[in-house]
């Protein structure tokens, strides 16, 4: 859209085509201002045509569920909601063995409704489809979004630019394939003879926080575990050397491989990482070339940039630019660890998860539609509702970096304050996600779930346990004493305690307000049957789908990061003026005063 000087009168003004100071003008909402710089530019500017607002809050469809947010929802309560066998009976979907229930959502067979009418009016389902497509709809990088294609099957068709992609991703796998096929075996040795056994993957962000989400997932699925054998996969991501140590902590050189994961290969803290490692290595083997050639590798869509950085070109495993780095797991990103690690078939069972999820995505009516159903129910919490934050609950250890993972697949997606026009939201967009496996988080933050803020949590739980136990003498196994809690929780947010029930109980008077829950605290339950590899696969698929879907109806791109960009930049600056202080003597210059007191704190070190 173009913004002009007749947009004024419309209250609205599109702000990418505006000069840099009134484009700020209109993220303030300054109006004075950029009437002033409006009237320098209508001199030298033909006047352009008034644009309407494209914001899905502007919709007679986004005004009913406000409406229905404000008017109807608030005059009954989720326990009231529960006792309506046929809206629960709606409010369960299967699909593959995964049972979703949502029934303890402050919603009614009418907000489903007024969601799915929103989501036409959206155009969701187009939406979904020009992205398993290959659309470019990465507007501000001019990508498609193809993390769907990387899990494809390879009989499968995906045109981008001309080219069917769904071949050039099994090539690469059948590349990762053969090599973590060659390492295994032992037919590929480390420098000085001796087998490979550890692995450490250093890489940041999108190239870390899911390849250690599955890694953990599968450390104690018994059938990858048998696959692992006697292997360990590390993982350094923080710049922090602290990291470094704790990454390389009794590791022998000899035996281990550094698996240098970038997509851009030029992430300064990644790129600290490797050279620090290729050090390590160096440092106990020697600087000869065999030993960079057989102990690093590197996956990365910078070919050339790992193969500056003297990796092997054999040893390179590609990707490409439409796969965004939090969406990334899927390509050599994670199939190169979780290869080397768990073997490939273990790896193929993952992508096989994903991919059912991906068919039942973009094919399955929006009622039955479990990611599309959970993204509704975001966009319902958030931006009618009002809550700001979700919390993830797995009710397995082994989902322990779920919660991370999801957070910056959600927050890096939808932290955006512009739709994918480039005008400013005027409703709630995004949400804080966090989470810890249950029962931990129970006996920490739970307390405030229960009687503090408000916060929609998702329950994830399954039927049976990797590691089932069932001791004498207890009334119950010890998955099933751990899922009792799966179930208890939801009702209790949803049901509360009444004073009434206090009294009834015989709580002294003055106690009872110490001991009422409000209840009525929304929460949805995921229920699977166990967590493997494919199971780890559909749980990636479901996640990173419902986030799209949330992008999707607000509008925005859910798939670029400008956010990360100001930070870095400013690093930079920092970073030099460290140099030039501690090797140079130079003073500290361009910084306000609070930036330049605490760095000269810093650079004497002495914070006395
Ligand atoms: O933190 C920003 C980011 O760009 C992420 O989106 C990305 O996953 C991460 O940095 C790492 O980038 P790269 O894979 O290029 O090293």
């Amino acid at each position: 859209f173009v913004g002009g000087v007749g947009v004024l009168n419309s209250g609205f003004v599109g702000s990418a085509s505006l000069k840099p100071e009134s484009r700020h003008a209109v993220l303030e909402g300054k109006r004075v201002g950029l009437r002033m710089v409006l009237s320098a530019e209508k001199a030298s500017s033909v006047e352009e045509p008034k644009k309407e607002s494209k914001l899905i809050s502007r919709t007679a469809e986004w005004a009913a569920l406000k409406k229905h947010a404000t008017e109807d929802i608030p005059l009954t309560s989720i326990k009231e909601l529960l006792a309506d066998e046929e809206r629960n009976n709606e409010m369960l979907v299967n699909y593959d063995d995964i049972f979703l229930d949502f029934t303890r959502q402050r919603a009614n067979r009418k907000t489903l409704d007024l969601l799915f009418k929103l989501a036409e009016k959206a155009n969701l389902q187009e939406k979904i489809s020009g992205m398993v497509s290959g659309e470019k709809i990465n507007i501000t990088e001019d990508r498609a979004v193809l993390h769907t294609a990387l899990r494809a099957a390879k009989d499968e068709k995906v045109m981008v630019d001309g080219v069917n992609v769904v071949v050039e991703v099994h090539g690469v796998l059948d590349r990762i394939k053969q090599f973590s096929e060659f390492v295994r075996s032992g037919e590929h040795v480390g420098a000085t003879g001796k087998r490979i056994v550890n692995f450490v993957a250093c890489g940041i962000g999108g190239s870390y926080l899911g390849p250690d989400f599955v890694h953990e997932a599968l450390k104690t699925d018994p059938i990858a575990a048998e696959a692992a054998g006697d292997r360990h996969l590390r993982f350094l991501a923080n710049v922090d050397p602290v990291d470094v140590k704790r990454a390389t902590m009794e590791l022998e050189p000899e035996e281990t491989m550094v698996i240098i994961i970038s997509k851009t290969f030029t992430t300064r803290e990644t790129m600290v990482n490797a050279i620090t490692m290729r050090d390590w290595l160096t440092h106990a083997m020697g600087d000869g070339a065999e030993v960079v050639s057989q102990h690093m590798v590197a996956c990365s869509s910078n070919v050339e940039g790992a193969k500056e950085f003297g990796i092997n070109e054999e040893n390179v495993f590609g990707f490409w630019d439409w796969v965004g780095g939090r969406y990334s797991v899927c390509s050599a990103v994670g199939a190169v660890p979780l290869s080397l690690q768990y073997g490939f078939d273990s790896f193929e069972r993952f992508l096989s998860g994903a991919r059912s999820i991906d068919r039942h995505f973009a094919s399955a009516p929006m009622e039955k539609n479990l990611p599309i159903l959970m993204g509704l129910l975001g966009v319902w919490n958030i931006s009618h509702l009002g809550f700001k934050t979700r919390a993830m609950h797995p009710y397995t250890e082994a989902l322990v970096k779920l919660p991370a993972h999801i957070q910056q697949v959600d927050m890096e997606s939808n932290g955006k304050h512009v739709t994918v026009h480039g005008e400013e939201v005027d409703f709630e967009v995004g949400e804080i996600d966090w989470g810890e496996p249950g029962t931990n988080g129970q006996h920490s933050f739970f307390q405030l779930l229960h009687m503090g803020q408000v916060v929609p949590c998702d329950f994830i739980g399954f039927c049976e346990s990797q590691n089932p136990i069932c001791e004498d003498g207890l009334p119950v196994s010890n998955h099933d004493e751990l899922m009792a809690n799966f179930f208890a929780q939801p009702d209790a947010l949803a049901n509360g305690k009444t004073a009434q029930e206090c009294r009834d109980e015989g709580v002294p008077e003055w106690l009872i307000p110490h001991k009422t829950f409000s209840g009525n605290r929304p929460s949805m339950s995921i229920l699977m049957k166990v967590l493997d590899a494919y199971t780890t696969g559909q749980l990636l698929a479901l996640y990173e789908h419902r986030t799209a879907v949330e992008g999707f109806i607000w509008d925005l791109n859910s798939f670029d990061q400008w956010g990360v960009e100001l930070g870095k930049t400013l690093a930079t600056t920092v970073r030099k003026q460290i140099s030039k202080s501690r090797y140079h003597n130079e003073d500290v210059t361009g910084f306000n005063s609070a930036t330049t007191k605490l760095l000269n704190v810093y650079l004497s070190g002495s914070v006395g």
